[in-house]
């Protein structure tokens, strides 16, 4: 046996195309490119989403799936073993601790998720616009509550991880991310007919131009982009380094890209037409409770919307979970590289990721201090997602094109991809976006916003 079979393989090329889509489908598609949007002006930001998904975001996901199957190994040791004795590892090391600290805020929305299945389903959460997101805030400001939510979701997600995660992650994916698209486009369709909705789609899909006047957009679209497909922290190496050698990668890419963005703007298409069916509805201010708020009003225009609530967060909180299954898999791969046993490692982990989703839970409303930071003026998960995502991992993703457009080389990647005589179609423009456009495309953004925010 192989040093690479022994250390596990996907079962088939649509398994690992699934389970990839598990870990880029997740929160970030449904509670938070809405919340981006709405933010970010609407449909404005929708074009620059898509711009960095595709020229900037996939040539990156190309690059760590090849990263990850040439060198079969979990990020730090991905990049140790490519060049050794280079501090390159160290990119290895900033993706693990964003793992980390992603995981400490995402568990306790998916928290949220899992409570609202209950409170769809049984009702609890009904009535005017308003009852619907005083319930919202009433709940996240319980903090007990949310921790042991939050607890729960790293509990799941560690037994799952225990128990091997090939299996596991599989087949869920196989189930989970079709049944969760049908639904997704039921929604929409419901939305889509609501009186009112086409003032939604305008806002979504009409961008006014004259609204862009502060390059941190961009750089939230950038952040949202690498969020959203799993990047910059090397969750695309790990899962690239239980490829086998005659997968062609780049056309699985495309799928994994190609779900994460439907589904994505699947979530606007249900959340903004229903949203502005609602009187005074305004998307900026939605925050972290926007889809908490509107959704229920959604359910509330169906028959059967108990159930189709119900159904819909089931769907959102798996969906949630097998990213966090990724988020988990990166620290704990790297744990058991420097030789840990497994399960030592994710029992460590989970205790210290808890630990540290304490702050983000006792900041919706809980304690004062942490829901509206001094200095920061906002609340310490809304911040938690700022660093990790906007900078965290574009900085991340930067390093990584660095590096394997030009420390490990691009020939030497567009060789790994057509290992075997598979096809790499378009392998001179990857090499071109790789080496030279996503660099300077994510420095000039991350630097303008840098001058922006420290008024250079
Ligand atoms: N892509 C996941 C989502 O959109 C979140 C995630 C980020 C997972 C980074 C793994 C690594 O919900």
């Amino acid at each position: 046996m192989s040093a690479q079979a022994a250390r596990g393989n996907w079962g088939s090329r649509i398994g690992f195309i699934l389970a990839a889509a598990g870990s880029a489908v997740g929160l970030g598609n449904i509670w938070g490119f809405p919340m981006q949007v709405g933010k970010g002006g609407g449909a404005i930001f929708v074009v620059l989403y898509l711009f960095c998904v595709f020229v900037i975001c996939f040539p990156i996901l190309v690059a760590e799936l090849a990263l990850g199957r040439s060198s079969g190994k979990s990020p730090i040791e991905a990049f140790a073993v490519t060049k050794p004795n280079t501090p390159w590892w160290v990119v290895g090391a900033l993706g693990v601790m964003a793992g980390v600290g992603i995981l400490s805020f995402y568990s306790v929305i998916a928290g949220w998720t899992v409570a609202y299945i209950w409170f769809t389903a049984t009702g609890a959460v009904a009535g005017t616009p308003e009852q619907v997101a005083g319930y919202f805030s009433a709940f996240v400001a319980d903090g007990g509550k949310n921790l042991v939510l939050a607890f729960a979701v790293l509990g799941i997600t560690a037994a799952i991880i225990l128990g091997g995660v090939r299996e596991g992650i599989e087949r869920a994916s196989k189930v989970m991310m079709p049944a969760l698209l049908v639904l997704l486009v039921l929604l929409a369709i419901r939305g889509l007919t609501l009186p009112g909705a086409s003032a939604g789609v305008a806002y979504y899909l009409k961008p006014e131009w004259s609204e862009v006047t502060n390059i941190s957009v961009l750089n939230a679209a950038l952040g949202q982009a690498f969020f959203s497909l799993s990047l910059g922290m090397g969750c695309m190496i790990t899962y690239g380094s239980y490829l086998s050698k005659s997968t062609s990668v780049v056309g699985a890419a495309g799928w994994v890209a190609g779900l994460d963005t439907t589904v994505a703007l699947l979530a606007g298409f249900i959340i903004f037409p229903a949203g502005f069916s609602i009187a005074g509805f305004d998307p900026a201010a939605g925050g972290p409770g926007l889809i908490f708020a509107v959704l229920p009003q959604l359910f509330a225009t169906m028959p059967g919307g108990h159930l189709f609530g119900a159904a819909f967060f089931i769907l959102l909180s798996l969906a949630a979970v097998t990213s966090t299954i990724s988020l988990l898999e990166v620290p704990t791969a790297a744990l058991v590289d420097k030789g840990w046993p497994r399960k030592k490692a994710i029992y460590v982990l989970t205790g210290v990721v808890l630990a540290l989703a304490i702050p983000s839970v006792l900041s919706q409303g809980a304690v004062a201090g942490l829901s509206r930071m001094p200095g920061v003026e906002m609340d310490f998960l809304s911040l938690m997602a700022i660093v990790w995502n906007n900078w965290a991992l574009p900085i991340g993703g930067l390093l990584i094109a660095i590096f394997v457009g030009w420390v490990w080389g691009a020939d030497h990647a567009i060789a790994e991809l057509s290992a075997g005589g598979v096809a790499f179609p378009g392998a001179r423009l990857w090499a071109v976006l790789i080496k030279y456009v996503c660099p300077v495309a994510i420095l000039f953004i991350i630097i303008m916003t840098a001058r922006g925010m420290f008024g250079g």
